[in-house]
């Protein structure tokens, strides 16, 4: 409970592990913080965001949660998970082309019971799209009598980001405890909320350790604005003592593979890799995305050796099944699969 904020208990604290495997062989010390392990919906990143979004939506006496993303969005499916357990309607409204088949998320999504409304890109600006169509959707459910809390993309407002500075103080313990305060924290930027809480929550505690985020998508002129003005929200909202300029967000923005949720097969290899030394499955759009980061990082001395590394695996494995991410893992691997007559 940051600030003196309620919020629902749906995360214990999740482990930090050693990856001897990778360790040895990249010539750094890899941890893994398991936040893929967190126990609602298949489990992911958002569940801590949503510990204070849901708290203020029952306490708004809302009946429904309706929130926005892509088709495969991971917060909208942990939203339909948090809002199966409290007993609320959920919507997921996404700017998307139907991936041709109920699959993936979605496929989960639908069986916590949530709506799915996809309506496909027309080219122009997401946000004002999403300003013209959610509106609406909102009236539909509300005219048959539903109380609709609005969920903004990936949770990620000053409330939500709080899950993240509770995180950052939990990270700060565990870190102390196994001898890792020299460590660099790292975690895959999407919409900025966890990149904030962490940075809030690290920086106002005096954390020794230091955050870097890998984007895993393109990281443009309305991301870089975003991330000064989300945290002079932060700063705001809850007298925030620490500071941060945009030279204070260690974000790397080379990784991107150029598009969002995109075939790369970069990052199918660096799946590949965890997966065979390590047992850990990671995500195509965002952990994998990430961990390709670091494998560049560590290889061009942006990591140095013997660096001491946490990775946050923030979740998203249902995304392994992603029609063009099965396709693609499909057709590497088909080769491996003996089909005797
Ligand atoms: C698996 C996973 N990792 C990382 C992120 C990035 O988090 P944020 O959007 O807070 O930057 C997301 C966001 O949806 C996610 O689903």
């Amino acid at each position: 409970m940051a600030f003196g904020i309620e919020k629902l208990h749906l995360v214990d604290t999740t482990p930090i592990q050693y990856m001897p495997t990778l360790s040895k062989e990249l010539g750094i010390e890899l941890y893994l913080k398991r936040d893929d392990l967190t126990p609602w919906g298949a489990g992911g990143n958002k569940l801590r965001k949503l510990e204070y979004l849901v708290a203020d939506a029952l306490k708004q006496g809302a009946t429904m949660l309706l929130t926005v993303g892509g088709a495969q969005t991971n917060h909208g499916r942990l939203t339909a998970a948090v809002a199966a357990k409290y007993g609320l309607k959920c919507a997921i409204v996404a700017i998307d082309d139907y991936p041709g088949e109920v699959s993936a998320n979605i496929l989960l999504d639908r069986i916590m019971g949530c709506d799915v409304i996809l309506k496909a890109d027309d080219g122009r600006d997401e946000n004002l799209q999403f300003d013209e169509l959610c509106p609406q959707i909102i009236k539909q459910y509300e005219d048959k009598g539903e109380k609709v809390y609005f969920i903004p993309m990936g949770g990620s407002n000053a409330l939500g980001a709080l899950g993240y500075y509770d995180c950052a103080v939990e990270l700060t313990a565990q870190a102390q405890e196994m001898g890792l305060e020299d460590a660099r924290v790292i975690e895959s930027v999407g919409s900025i909320g966890t990149y904030m809480g962490l940075y809030c929550g690290l920086k106002n505690e005096n954390s020794p350790l230091r955050l870097t985020g890998v984007a895993i998508s393109p990281f443009g002129d309305y991301k870089e604005k975003r991330i000064v003005d989300y945290f002079n929200e932060m700063k705001e909202t809850y007298g925030l003592t620490c500071e941060g300029k945009r030279s204070d967000f260690d974000i790397e923005k080379d990784y991107t593979r150029g598009g969002y949720n995109n075939l790369s097969q970069e990052v199918r290899d660096a799946i590949y890799l965890m997966a065979r030394k390590e047992a850990v499955l990671l995500d195509p759009c965002y952990t994998g995305k990430g961990f390709a980061g670091i494998l560049e990082m560590v290889k061009t001395g942006k990591i140095a050796q013997g660096e001491k590394i946490i990775f946050i695996h923030t979740g998203g494995v249902p995304g392994l099944y992603t029609r063009h991410h099965r396709e693609a893992f499909e057709a590497e691997l088909i080769d491996g699969v003996q089909i005797l007559k």
